[in-house]
């Protein structure tokens, strides 16, 4: 018999089918030299450029393809990305077909990512662009944060960058309302539905081109960055770090979008 899917896996699942065919339009490409890929290359290289570079909720590799084709030239490193959705994962193999990366399909808060990243090895584990803050609730989001501890090298480092909960609900309000970002290509932009209930940001998104439409609804879980460092200590990982986003710069509450933190393994982490 086989388990049903976790609730994680099935909103993974649901977000990576309903956005699959628009997902690169929306979010763009992330060059090579950008500060974002410019970050994480130093991590992997200051944790001595050995080992896995794992990214949790992949979706197209839009940030792991630029980023292993900045580290082709360092033999000893494998790129790992893990998704839920089996159609943003076909996209990313599509999209970056000259990189040699694996990709699973896999809840990243589930059991058993250790067949996939052994315990100890990896230099660098990302999860960016918000998507710790899908997972459904607190308990997921701990169980993601033991895998990553697990994952982990004795140098090695974790970055997440997620939503500040301070800037959707004193900039955007918690009270429904309405937005649109346009796009520079005529006839394109995104309109976005938000609202907050129970410290859960609910948005519906519709990206318009022009006379098609499509629909995602994703929801986050938010999360501030003292409740992440709580979640992180339950799970043997300290904060060592903290930015305005993956790009780096200062985090300015309110009107910082974005923060990213970086996690290191507890001493006593993995020894167990
Ligand atoms: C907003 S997208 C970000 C994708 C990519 N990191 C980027 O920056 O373009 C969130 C991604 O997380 C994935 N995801 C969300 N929850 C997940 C889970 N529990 N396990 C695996 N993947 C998950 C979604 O399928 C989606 O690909």
């Amino acid at each position: 018999m086989t388990a049903a899917p976790s609730a994680a896996k099935v909103i993974s699942e649901e977000y990576g089918s309903a956005i699959v065919g628009v997902y690169d339009d929306i979010y763009g490409e992330l060059d090579e030299a950008s500060a974002e890929i410019t970050a994480l290359r130093e991590w992997v290289l200051r944790a001595g450029g050995r080992g896995a570079v794992v990214e949790l909720g992949v979706g197209t590799a839009r940030v792991l393809g630029p980023l292993a084709r900045s580290l082709a030239g360092e033999p000893g490193l494998r790129f790992v990305g893990i998704d839920g959705s089996a159609a943003l994962l076909a996209q990313a193999a599509e999209r970056y077909p000259d990189v040699p990366f694996d990709l699973h399909e896999s809840d990243f808060s589930g059991a058993g990512l250790d067949a996939i990243v052994p315990s100890g090895s990896a230099a660098l584990v990302f999860c960016v662009c918000a998507s710790f803050s899908m997972l459904p609730d607190p308990a997921a989001q701990v169980a993601a944060l033991r895998n990553i501890a697990a994952m982990l090298a004795p140098d090695g480092v974790a970055v997440i960058e997620t939503h500040s909960p301070a800037f959707v609900l004193e900039v955007i309000g918690s009270a429904p309302t309405s937005m649109f970002i346009p796009y520079a290509r005529h006839e394109t932009g995104l309109a976005c539905f938000s609202s907050v209930e129970d410290g859960i940001w609910r948005m519906r998104q519709t990206w318009m081109d022009g006379d098609r439409t499509t629909s995602v609804l994703e929801r986050s879980v938010l999360t501030a960055p003292s409740d992440l460092q709580a979640l992180a200590a339950d799970a043997g990982l300290s904060v060592t770090g903290l930015t305005g986003g993956l790009a780096g710069g200062e985090f300015v509450s309110p009107s910082s979008p974005l923060y990213a933190v970086t996690l290191r393994r507890d001493a006593a982490a993995g020894t167990s």
